[in-house]
């Protein structure tokens, strides 16, 4: 049986280890993808430290396709694709399968290392801008100003929300960020506070609202240490549902999207007669929901597209030395918060040994 090399990720201490492993076979709505890069995320290495369950942990994958099943009609052998990985084979390994659904091609214009890049984060940024906070769409604009403040706006996730909002023509976007403040400035926010030693965070967000322009709708891609409580108390403060009873002005309500930064959370101190929240979940593209899983498969197209027009683009990134053999520091480092406003790649041809 042929083998492959794979990172398997430990949680407690996080370390990699590489083994050989059989090359896994598509399944019939599956591709087998040769992996020329991967992507890394802050679940990579949460996921095994969790579920105390050490596993090939990585999602985002670019490659070029190997072999697919036989319901497959949209990809050949030889197709530059990138892919968010299923359910089983992750992206730590010389192969990787992906349900065709998560699976869109990449132009010629794009390379292996930026796309790597796109697969978890834009479509988490995606579900939370349409799916939770029901804000106008590329494919239906806004016709006029709709305050939008992603905090987190140099994150992965808030840098994909900033370009996809855009795309929909919301504006004005209030980021918050830190060192990473020039990505989410380039990623098209049109302000960005910083987070860091502001005694006012609220305070800062609300100067960049004009006369009459009203905050409703907050992206919390951080949603930890403190995030969401500015967030609502940059949004309307007050306007929820109780108070504005007798009010002659419509009834407002503020909606937040929130993200679980630890795999789980109850964000029990959130009043929901004045806040609305959701929270997003891009494990919902392999749920059981069919419409979650409906939303990736055409998101993932229109990316192709967008890409296609330079509508869209990566996040920046930076390519780990080692290819597999790197895979433990590139985590580490995203562990330590010493990623800022970029994100971890691995070149698989750099493993030595290959
Ligand atoms: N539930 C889900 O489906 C899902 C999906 C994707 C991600 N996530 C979670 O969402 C979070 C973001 O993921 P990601 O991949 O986008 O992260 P990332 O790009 O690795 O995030 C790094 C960024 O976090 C920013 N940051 C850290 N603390 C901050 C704070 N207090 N305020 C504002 N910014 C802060 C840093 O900004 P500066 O350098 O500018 O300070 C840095 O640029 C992670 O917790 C991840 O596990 C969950």
């Amino acid at each position: 049986m042929p083998t492959m090399k794979e990172a398997i990720v430990y949680g407690d201490p996080l370390t990699v280890e590489i083994v050989d492993s059989p090359i896994p076979t598509p399944g019939d709505n599956e591709v087998l993808i040769k992996v020329e890069v991967s992507g890394s995320n802050p679940k990579d290495w949460k996921a095994p430290l969790y579920s105390k369950r050490p596993h090939n942990s990585g999602d985002d994958i670019a490659g070029t396709i190997v072999a697919v099943g036989k319901f497959v009609l949209e990809f050949r052998p030889n197709d530059r694709v990138a892919a968010l990985m299923g359910s089983r084979h992750g992206s730590f390994a010389e192969y990787a399968i992906a349900y065709a659904y998560t699976t869109f091609h990449i132009p010629d214009s794009v390379t292996f290392e930026e796309a790597a890049t796109i697969p978890l984060t834009s479509l988490t940024a995606a579900y939370g801008l349409w799916d939770i906070l029901g804000l106008p769409t590329p494919w239906r604009p806004a016709t006029d100003d709709i305050p939008l403040l992603i905090y987190g706006a140099s994150t992965s996730v808030g840098t994909y929300a900033i370009k996809l909002a855009k795309l929909a023509g919301i504006r004005p976007i209030i980021g918050v960020a830190g060192s990473g403040a020039h990505t989410a400035l380039e990623a098209g926010a049109d302000f960005v506070v910083d987070y860091r030693n502001n005694l006012d965070i609220a305070g800062s967000i609300r100067a960049h609202l004009t006369e009459g322009q009203r905050l409703l709708y907050a992206w919390d891609t951080v949603s930890e240490g403190g995030s969401y409580q500015h967030a609502i108390k940059a949004c309307e403060p007050g306007l929820g549902l109780h108070r504005s009873i007798k009010a002659v002005e419509p009834v407002l309500e503020s909606k937040l999207c929130l993200i679980l930064p630890e795999g789980q959370g109850k964000f029990d101190d959130i009043d929901k007669t004045k806040t609305k929240f959701g929270i997003a979940r891009v494990a919902s593209a392999h749920g059981e929901d069919a419409a979650r899983r409906d939303f990736a498969y055409i998101f993932y197209r229109q990316i192709t597209k967008w890409l296609q027009e330079g509508k869209f683009a990566a996040h920046p990134f930076d390519v780990v030395e080692g290819g597999l053999a790197g895979v433990a520091k590139g985590l580490n480092e995203l562990k330590d918060g010493k990623v800022s406003g970029s994100k971890n790649i691995f070149r698989i041809r750099d493993t030595p040994g290959l």
